[in-house]
């Protein structure tokens, strides 16, 4: 069935971002490494790619994405072939056909909050969610104890995102393992929201691709956030559930058909260069969150820092007097420095801790924007 039993909410961070995300001076909350250039991203690839590039002819491609891109991205996995892999507009093309192939009415869905919401509210319209807070204790953590309470015998799917948004929470490779047995035990599906993974700037806390380990895991990804590439608009699940790719390319043939082959074509190339990406994109890292810690460290009466585990994203908290969604519109009107209230990762499922916001560190040189940030505070 495509189409929710139940409405689906506004996405909130969506809607709050579709404006002020372009009209800011300083976004200083975006999710996604600094993007490329197309010459950059040719210059990665090879003369054929060049060639391929400049002669391509502009008619639909394979609706389960071209035979080179699935075959590159299969190649960043141990266990999966490119048959394994269905391309998608996105990754949020991908959440809605995964959750729509997955969930009927009547079945259960644990999800994790704070989380990116399309994760929560499409199982939310289509089953039954339960859900588990990340909890804060000096960085973000995850209770494996309660992620086990809230899975019941027949659960049908269990959701989950690390390096995390807004929180850059990844749990250690032993509590990964853990949620995948606690899955396997009940044959529940594990969709596992990768999209950040692969800037991690202590390699160790780099999760396996949960399609490597479990048959009936689907790894989500995109090239929008660790890549840069959020304008290609190229996603795919990798899954060894082959009846579950024939479900969701059933149901893309209702969204996207087949994507870009442009965008196709440079991000196959990317892929096959990622090391370059992220090594790229983990220098950004690795510069922006020392101007971080030094800016937290200047105002730490207002705010309460911590270091995230991955990704580009943090999920401080502001402990000044007023909301922060009022703090958050104030800083953006006078300053003209965009973050992202903690309300819009608000959950009617559960708790997600008050007055935190979203701040983005995977974008070249924030200094002007934790300038004005400044000047904001001193001011104010
Ligand atoms: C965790 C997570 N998953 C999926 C998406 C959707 O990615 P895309 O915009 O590439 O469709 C996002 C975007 O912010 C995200 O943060």
């Amino acid at each position: 069935m495509i189409g929710s039993p139940r409405p689906l909410p506004d996405f909130a961070l969506e809607v709050y971002l579709e404006r002020r995300e372009f009209e800011a001076r300083y976004d200083l909350c975006g999710s996604d490494c600094e993007s490329w250039s197309i010459e950059e991203i040719l210059a990665f690839g090879n003369d054929d790619d060049r060639k391929r590039w400049s002669t391509m002819r502009l008619g639909y491609i394979p609706v389960q994405g071209s035979p080179e891109l699935r075959d590159a991205i299969a190649g960043s996995y141990e266990a999966i072939a490119p048959d394994d892999v269905l391309c998608f507009a996105g990754a949020q093309e991908g959440i809605f056909c995964a959750m729509h192939a997955l969930l009927e009415p009547g079945d259960d869905a644990v999800v994790l909050v704070p989380g990116y919401q399309s994760a929560e509210s499409l199982p939310a319209a289509l089953a039954n969610v339960r859900a588990v807070s990340l909890e804060y204790r000096d960085g973000w953590h995850l209770d494996l104890a309660r992620v086990e309470a809230a899975l019941g015998p027949k659960t049908k799917l269990l959701a989950v995102n690390f390096p995390n948004n807004p929180t850059g929470c990844i749990p250690d490779r032993a509590t990964f393992d853990a949620l995948v047995g606690l899955c396997r035990a009940r044959g529940t599906y594990l969709l596992s929201d990768e999209v950040y993974r692969g800037i991690e700037l202590d390699r160790a806390k780099q999760l396996p691709q949960a399609a490597d380990l479990y048959e009936r895991a689907l790894s989500l990804n995109v090239v929008s956030k660790a890549y840069g590439l959020a304008g290609l608009r190229v996603g795919w699940i990798a899954t060894r559930e082959r009846a579950l790719i024939e479900r969701m390319t059933k149901l893309k043939h209702y969204l996207s058909i087949c994507n870009a082959a442009p965008s196709e074509l440079l991000a196959t190339i990317a892929i096959r260069a990622r090391a370059a990406i992220f090594e790229r994109n983990r220098a950004i890292v690795a510069c922006n969150l020392p101007l971080l810690d030094d800016f937290f460290a200047r105002h730490a009466g207002r705010f309460e820092w911590y270091h995230p585990d991955g990704g580009c994203v943090a999920f401080p908290r502001y402990t000044g007097a007023a909301s922060v969604d009022a703090f958050c519109e104030d800083l953006l009107e006078r300053a003209g420095v965009l973050l992202l209230p903690g309300s819009t990762f608000e959950s009617p499922h559960a708790a997600v801790p008050h007055g935190r916001f979203r701040i983005g560190f995977g974008r070249a040189s924030i200094e002007p924007h934790l300038r004005a940030f400044d000047r904001y505070l001193e001011s104010a």
